[in-house]
């Protein structure tokens, strides 16, 4: 299968320095939705994307983010029929060519898959659907056998034809050989003065190749993107199509309208979500695993039965089993969390790992830390990590008792067992099994605090 992607258009009412292909639906830019819905289809060639405005930012990202993908210009926009052209010395002959959209973002694999079926044996296959306001899309028009004839576009239509309720999505997969020598055989003799892909239609039924049509599974696969305000409607739709999969899937949504999903999120049976939360990137939530209202957790694996409390920041961290995590915690990458850790409120962990049973409740910060098992991290404590230039690790070993207001200069070892007093700077080793502390000797003075005259 050949694959050529229309990504030429300015996407004016985006009213955006970026290309519009390059907004993002679901964390990701719409063109890469489209490529990997193309790319999960068997058999498939690397596709072409038809370049114009904002070409260059679109190669940069494409080869960024190291998406497969070739590229055409399009240097002037002269009509789908002339987009489809600019790619076709790159097409193999052998195989059917699918067309898709850059700013049709949705279509599913299913649906293509169908559609490419439909181009077998030298028939053209053409994604139409049944709208009830089908205003501005070009119209499918059959003869008294119900065959396809050809497609009019809204702007060359009569009324009688206007009032076709079946529309064509622009998606189609047509014989390659053909293809060449409809597109060269294509005149701009329309309203709009451009070169239409989709003339090849009626060009092919004069040649009496059948023309095959089906419909997508769902009708926002094909709906294309014109205006930030379409982009953010189709963001919902597909939201609530992702939390549907997840309600099917066994998890509990506190409410389906009110989870966002930037990634691949994979849940384990009887998860639980409460409202406002965010997954980005890769993220794995096992079996009972209890995600508070409001979290953001990005790139991360929540191992069985942990809790995730409100407003809790998790990015590239992993939680071990059992653990209670926030509320108001941040884990931040690197942080590793085996299991029945208990990370409280306002406490930042980074690049860190803590071992099974150990807690830090309160108000601290722990960065590049190695902190052993059934350690008690006190309120207020800080791990000195850096000097500017250098980071510095602290370790601190099973059953340490860190006293609160703690500072931990680095590098620093806080042996088995040992207790560090409320509010020591530690600078040197702490012995295991001893208590250690830094303070200033406590004293009192007769002092009488200075009193308000009374008016
Ligand atoms: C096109 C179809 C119409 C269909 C509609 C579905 C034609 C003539 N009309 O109309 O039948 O109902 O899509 O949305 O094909 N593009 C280029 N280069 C160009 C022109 C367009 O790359 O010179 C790209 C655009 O960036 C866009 C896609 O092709 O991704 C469709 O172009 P657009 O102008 O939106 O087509 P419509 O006029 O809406
Ligand atoms: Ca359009």
């Amino acid at each position: 299968m050949n694959i050529v992607i229309l990504a030429a258009g300015q996407g004016k009412r985006m009213r955006s320095a970026l290309p519009k292909v390059l907004h993002p639906l679901a964390g990701k830019p719409m063109l890469a939705h489209a490529i990997a819905s193309a790319a999960a289809i068997t058999g498939q060639h690397q596709a072409i994307v038809v370049l114009g405005h904002g070409g260059d930012a679109i190669r940069e990202y494409l080869e960024k983010s190291a998406i497969s993908a070739k590229t055409v210009v399009q240097k002037e926009q002269k009509g789908t029929g002339h987009a489809v052209l600019q790619a076709a010395d790159l097409l193999v002959d052998s195989e059917p060519t699918l067309i898709l959209y850059g700013d049709v973002p949705l279509i599913q694999t299913k649906t293509l898959e169908r559609l490419c079926q439909l181009a077998g044996e030298g028939a053209l296959g053409l994604l139409t659907q049944i709208m009830p306001n089908p205003s501005g899309y070009g119209r499918i028009v059959r003869n008294l056998d119900g065959g396809v004839q050809s497609i009019v576009e809204e702007k060359d239509a009569n009324p009688e034809i206007k009032a076709i309720t079946e529309i064509n999505t622009g998606l189609m997969a047509v014989p390659t050989a053909q293809l060449k020598r409809w597109l060269k055989a294509l005149e701009p003799n329309n309203a709009q003065g451009e070169y239409y892909l989709t003339d090849i239609i009626s060009l092919a039924v004069n040649e009496g190749v059948p023309v095959h049509t089906t419909a997508p599974d769902a009708s926002w696969e094909t709906v294309g993107v014109n205006s930030r305000e379409q982009l953010a409607e189709l963001e919902r739709t597909w939201q609530l199509e992702l939390a549907k999969r997840l309600l099917d899937a066994g998890v509990t949504l506190m409410d389906p309208a009110r989870i966002d999903i930037r990634g691949q999120l994979v849940c384990g049976q009887d998860v639980k979500i409460d409202v406002g939360c965010i997954f980005e990137g890769q993220v794995t939530l096992a079996d009972g695993v209890s995600v508070g209202p409001y979290c953001v957790i990005r790139d991360a694996v929540i191992e069985a039965g942990a809790v995730i409390h409100a407003y809790t920041h998790i990015d590239q961290a992993k939680v071990g089993a059992k653990s209670v995590i926030g509320p108001y915690a941040r884990l931040r990458p690197g942080t590793e969390l085996a299991n029945e850790v208990h990370i409280g409120n306002f406490v930042e962990v980074k690049n860190s790992q803590i071992a099974s049973n150990s807690k830090a409740n309160h108000l601290a910060y722990i960065g590049d830390a190695t902190i052993g098992s059934k350690v008690n991290v006190g309120a207020g404590t800080i791990t000195c990590n850096y000097d500017g230039v250098n980071k510095f690790r602290t370790v601190i070993e099973d059953e340490a008792f860190i006293g609160s207001d703690t500072q931990l200069v680095a590098p620093v070892t806080v042996g088995k067992g040992a207790t560090l007093g409320a509010g020591t700077t530690l600078t040197k080793d702490a012995p295991a099994g001893q208590l250690t502390v830094t303070r200033v000797k406590q004293i009192s003075l007769n002092w009488q605090r200075p009193v308000k005259k009374s008016k």
